[in-house]
């Protein structure tokens, strides 16, 4: 009985340490069935002690006034996807339907995104979804120095509750954001960068895709990519 008690008690604590959202029911393999105990991530510039979990981050921040943006966003937008997916992608910043919904990636780019997921047996639900920044610039302006510098630390916050295995960067700005460096995105795309002890894959943007659908087959390569290094983890 003691012996029972005992272990019902860690359970327990396991679960607030690591994970106060339900299990996702899944028996997918992209998916943990349970949160790797293993070494927890705590990314430079992550605000600290880690929020215990994603949804009381999002409790905490969505508020935000730290920069211009919070006066004229709709909403804020957290992420979309699976809390506990190996694979993270990170945009830009919300677009119009984004501000509107408070979703990322549900206008055309998103669609792209899943057209793209789907092509290597993947869906929204496997993954997780977010931006570098958490609030539409007007006019979808490209994301000003001082906002990328005021939002990164939620974000990198967000990724260290994740602890993911895969990080892709979805064009310039995030690869920019991540990976602080001012390389052009012929130099980045396709890559795997080792970074803090997970691997980034660059790629572009979806929008760019859209833009010029003759260079879809670099993303279909690079996603067939992504899904060879999430085929090649540890279980
Ligand atoms: N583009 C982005 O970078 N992010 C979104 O959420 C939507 C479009």
């Amino acid at each position: 009985m003691t012996v029972r008690k005992e272990q019902l008690r860690s359970h327990l604590e396991y679960l607030s340490l690591f994970e106060t959202e339900l299990p996702w029911p899944s028996a997918n393999p992209t998916v943990r069935s349970q949160r790797d105990p293993r070494e927890l991530r705590v990314l430079p510039g992550a605000g600290e002690p880690l929020p215990r979990s994603l949804a009381e981050y999002e409790q905490a921040i969505c508020n935000c006034q730290r920069c211009a943006l919070g006066a004229t966003r709709t909403k804020f937008v957290f992420a979309d996807g699976n809390p506990r997916a190996r694979i993270v992608f990170v945009g830009e910043a919300p677009g119009h339907d984004e501000d509107l919904q408070g979703l990322p990636f549900v206008g055309r780019a998103g669609q792209l995104l899943n057209q793209l997921l789907a092509g290597v047996g993947l869906s929204r639900k496997d993954v997780y979804i977010c931006n570098v920044l958490k609030c539409r610039p007007p006019g979808n302006r490209d994301p000003q120095p001082v906002e990328v510098a005021t939002c990164r630390p939620y974000l990198m916050t967000q990724l260290s509750i994740l602890n993911p295995d895969l990080l892709v960067c979805l064009g310039r700005h995030a690869a920019m954001a991540l990976l602080q460096t001012d390389a052009v995105m012929r130099d980045l795309r396709g890559r795997v960068i080792p970074w803090h002890g997970l691997q980034i894959l660059v790629t572009y943007h979806p929008a760019y895709f859209l833009r010029s659908m003759n260079q879809l087959y670099l993303g279909e390569q690079d996603f067939r990519k992504l899904r060879e290094l999430y085929d090649a983890l540890p279980a």
